[in-house]
């Protein structure tokens, strides 16, 4: 993966140290004890550094534990804004320009598993030798409103599909989907500026959460970025009509 990403805006910077006395565990840091950034995440804000470093270690670091782990697909990126945006030369971490994290890691499981009409099943995938990826971000509150997630995240996805020596072989694409939790209305209007689509909603039984500021039921809006999804969908409704 480009271990920076320029936007008209924004300096992506790839996550590469769990040093916790490095730069980037510490801005992470920053955006984990964020009220707003952190305000749909389970965990909420961050006890300490250390509960951060191992946030980070956990669900965003990338982990080669065998061959197949297909968390060494993992990137995550520190989100700055740009200090110059005249020069196309990157300007390097500066706590006091960032903004928060983009990134993508492995498909993880939400309650029981997704019924085929809401992702591509897994023999499909194996047929095509696709990669499934979650995107997934949080910015700090005071960033919120400018575009910048939906910029973000377009430049990480558009750098992913480059990145191929990262992930071909044994893939021939990358599938991206995006997670949330139904009610959180800023998120989708991110998946969607950057042309996700809603596939539907995914719940099962258990105790609501208290996430977004309210009591959360089991649920997840499951949303689905893929090119040939729609042509497959497309050619399969036209097989029906036939
Ligand atoms: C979701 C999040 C990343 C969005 O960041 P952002 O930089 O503000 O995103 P953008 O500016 O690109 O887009 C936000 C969109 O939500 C819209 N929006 C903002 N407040 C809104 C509200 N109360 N109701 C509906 N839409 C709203 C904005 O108008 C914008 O859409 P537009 O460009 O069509 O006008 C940020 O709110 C965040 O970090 N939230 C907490 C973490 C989180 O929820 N992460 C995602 C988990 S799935």
């Amino acid at each position: 993966m480009d271990k920076v990403i320029l936007t008209p805006r924004l300096e992506l910077i790839l996550q590469q140290s769990i040093d916790i006395e490095s730069d980037e565990v510490k801005d992470y840091h920053l955006l984990r004890c964020d009220p707003g950034a952190t305000s749909w995440s389970f965990g909420g804000v961050a006890k300490d550094i250390q509960e951060s470093q191992q946030v980070l270690i956990k669900n965003h670091f990338p982990i080669k534990d065998h061959d197949n782990d297909v968390r060494q697909y993992r990137a995550s990126y520190n989100v700055y804004l740009r200090g110059d945006t005249t020069t196309k030369a990157p300007q390097g971490r500066d706590s006091s320009r960032f903004i928060g994290r983009v990134g993508a890691l492995e498909g993880r499981v939400y309650g029981p598993p997704f019924s085929p009409d809401l992702v591509i099943p897994d023999d499909i995938l194996a047929n095509e030798k696709a990669l499934k990826l979650e995107v997934g971000y949080s910015f700090l509150e005071k960033s919120w409103g400018h575009g910048y997630a939906s910029e973000a995240l377009k430049a990480l996805m558009a750098a992913y599909q480059n990145a191929n020596s990262l992930w071909n072989p044994p893939y021939e694409k990358v599938y991206f989907m995006g997670i949330l939790g139904p009610a959180n209305v800023r998120s989708s209007r991110v998946l969607e500026k950057v042309g996700f689509r809603l596939k539907g909603i995914h719940s099962w039984d258990g105790p609501k959460h208290f996430l977004g500021g309210a009591m959360q039921p089991n649920e997840v809006a499951v949303y689905s970025l893929d090119p040939s999804l729609g042509k497959r969908e497309e050619s399969q409704a036209g097989d029906e009509r036939v």
